[in-house]
């Protein structure tokens, strides 16, 4: 099922009240699409997709017309997620920076998406309230969700890359969230986008904890949003979620699972498509079975969706769909 704003918003209430995450995947492919969603469906679990700026450029091929793009990957999560009745989905805007602004309210008029980032994290604290506060106002004419962020985290996701961090200060998030009335609330608290590994990493619970604790007394209780993921140990990922944590944003993990399957499909298969040396051409046939993208590319497609349902069973959120 594709969800309204409504409804997603009643999918993160549900994780916050009972302490467990919603895992918001980042996508591009067909296969990718594909894999997710029958993923969620697979263990029960509410979720959220996500497209980045160069996701939906490079869906839109040559053009790289971002319009065309989000309504190709928005018209397809539709279509196949109606298809499953044990989960439900919504489509998200990732990272949307201010000069992609007409993109927003594109999507938005178009209704092609449950939810949105705005993400003015690099400009002025008070340049990024209005922004946001603005992206808010539009958004929810149209029963959309609204992520905002202050702070960044270091690491490359895309368009937005970043040599440096900067921790989300409490009292700021506080201000922030009251101003723009955001829905969700993404903080920098020690994770990096791209290839990390968790062990490496040092999670700011004490920060996580205390913006919640801000957010909640202040009667403004928001969603905290962890970006960049991926690399972090089941452990941490689990900690998080018991200190405020509600939506975990997975990208690099997924690409990784899907390359290694595809290299590990090719090492076991090169003859189908090279012809073994010793072995004349006469004697040598390609094999159409083996070569067809489907194969190789259905094994990326596999690993996605068991790397999802791995994390659902992770985060908490396997078996918790609003719909069961
Ligand atoms: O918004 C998306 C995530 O922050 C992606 O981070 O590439 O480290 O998984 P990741
Ligand atoms: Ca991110």
């Amino acid at each position: 099922m594709f969800y309204s704003g409504e409804e997603l918003k009643a999918v993160f209430h549900k994780a916050k009240q009972q302490r467990f995450g919603i895992i918001a995947s980042n996508v591009v492919f067909d296969f990718t699409i594909r894999g997710i969603l029958q993923g969620y469906d697979q263990t029960k679990s509410d979720g959220l997709l996500q497209m980045s700026s160069g996701a939906v450029k490079y869906a839109a091929g040559n053009s790289k017309d971002m319009n065309t793009g989000a309504q190709l990957i928005s018209t397809m999560i539709k279509t196949l997620s109606q298809q499953f009745k044990h989960s439900g989905v919504g489509l998200h805007i990732d990272h949307a920076t201010p000069n992609y602004f007409d993109f927003i309210v594109y999507c938005l008029e178009n209704n092609l998406v449950t939810s949105v980032m705005i993400d003015a994290s690099h400009e002025k604290f008070s340049e990024n309230i209005r922004i946001s506060a603005e992206v808010v106002k539009i958004a929810h004419k149209y029963g959309v969700l609204v992520e905002g962020e202050i702070g960044y985290i270091k690491g490359s996701e895309d368009e937005i890359v970043s040599d440096t961090e900067l921790y989300t200060n409490p009292e700021e998030a506080l201000e922030f969230v009251k101003k723009t009335k955001v829905d969700l609330f993404a903080a920098s608290v020690g994770t990096n986008h791209g290839v990390t590994k968790g062990s490496e990493v040092v999670l700011r619970l004490d920060l996580i904890k205390k913006i919640d604790d801000l957010l909640i007394a202040n009667n403004v209780e928001t969603g905290i949003v962890l970006h960049g993921a991926s690399g972090l140990t089941t452990r941490q990922q689990q900690d998080a979620i018991a200190n405020g944590v509600v939506k975990i944003n997975k990208d690099t993990m997924y690409q990784m699972e899907m390359a290694s399957a595809v290299q590990a499909y090719w090492e076991k298969e090169k003859d189908a498509i090279v012809k073994p040396a010793g072995i004349s051409d006469h004697d040598y046939m390609p094999d159409k079975k083996r070569f067809d993208p489907r194969k190789w590319i259905g094994k990326a497609e596999e690993n996605c969706s068991r790397a999802l349902q791995e994390l659902t069973v992770i985060s908490g959120s396997a078996g918790k769909s609003i719909l069961l």
